[in-house]
């Protein structure tokens, strides 16, 4: 099973992108929260800093998108140059069609839900995705507590990829740290979101390194032989 670890800017030097992005060279993606003070009530970055994020660092942008109306601006982030654009269940329109866009740019798609939305109405759409972000805290803010509430969905949903045998990445995104990592990767994540683990420390590339030694310490539900 692979183990994904996305720090996420939000929790680094804004006046300093370039230097944090070098910091984090064994990250496996980097996590862009993008944020529009309508659907979240916090404001971060948009288009032009995801086009610039992608001409200097090689590590691929896992695009996070807090933002109303997907529908009409995802396909940008695409084209932008994000290796992952994920966009928010409750707030698309149209959600199986917008996924096919993205892939048709050549970005894979996600969907993200918030920790009251359930996942089953997206069951069934799962081979459209290429991954479902469980939000384990509420959007809007790094530093929060991760709500050990949202891990039955995040189960249920590794049972649904496995057992139609899809490669979908399960991402887990909120208060993810050496202690709360292990439960998401038993519950079946293997890609964790990390912002303030990862860069409110001295040595960002130590703490990418505990917590994928964390997470890979805790037995994926599916793990060959585990169920
Ligand atoms: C929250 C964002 C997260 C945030 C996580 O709305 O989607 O990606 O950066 O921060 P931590 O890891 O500090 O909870
Ligand atoms: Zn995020």
């Amino acid at each position: 099973m692979t183990t994904r670890i996305n720090p996420s800017i939000l929790a680094a030097d804004f006046a300093n992108l370039e230097r944090e992005l070098g910091r984090i060279a064994s990250a496996d993606l980097v996590h862009v929260d993008i944020m529009d003070n309508h659907f979240v009530p916090n404001l971060t970055f948009g288009l032009p800093m995801v086009e610039r994020l992608a001409q200097v660092t090689p590590i691929p942008l896992d695009v996070h998108l807090m933002i109303d109306d997907p529908d009409r601006w995802a396909p940008g982030y695409a084209e932008a140059g994000a290796f992952s654009v994920t966009f928010h269940a409750e707030a698309a329109g149209e959600p199986v069609s917008l996924a096919r866009r993205l892939r048709d740019m050549g970005a894979r798609a996600g969907i993200a839900l918030k920790p009251g939305t359930d996942a089953a109405p997206y069951l069934d759409l799962l081979p459209e995705f290429d991954q479902v972000l469980v939000m384990t805290v509420e959007p809007g803010f790094g530093g929060q507590s991760f709500i050990p509430e949202t891990m039955p969905k995040l189960a249920r949903l590794a049972d649904a990829v496995h057992d139609a045998g899809l490669d979908v990445w399960l991402q887990v995104d909120g208060g993810i740290t050496a202690d709360t990592i292990g439960m998401a990767a038993e519950a079946g994540a293997d890609t964790f979101v990390a912002g303030s683990a990862v860069f409110n420390g001295d040595v960002p590339a130590e703490r990418i390194a505990s917590l994928r030694a964390a997470a890979s310490a805790h037995p994926h539900r599916h793990a060959a032989g585990h169920r």
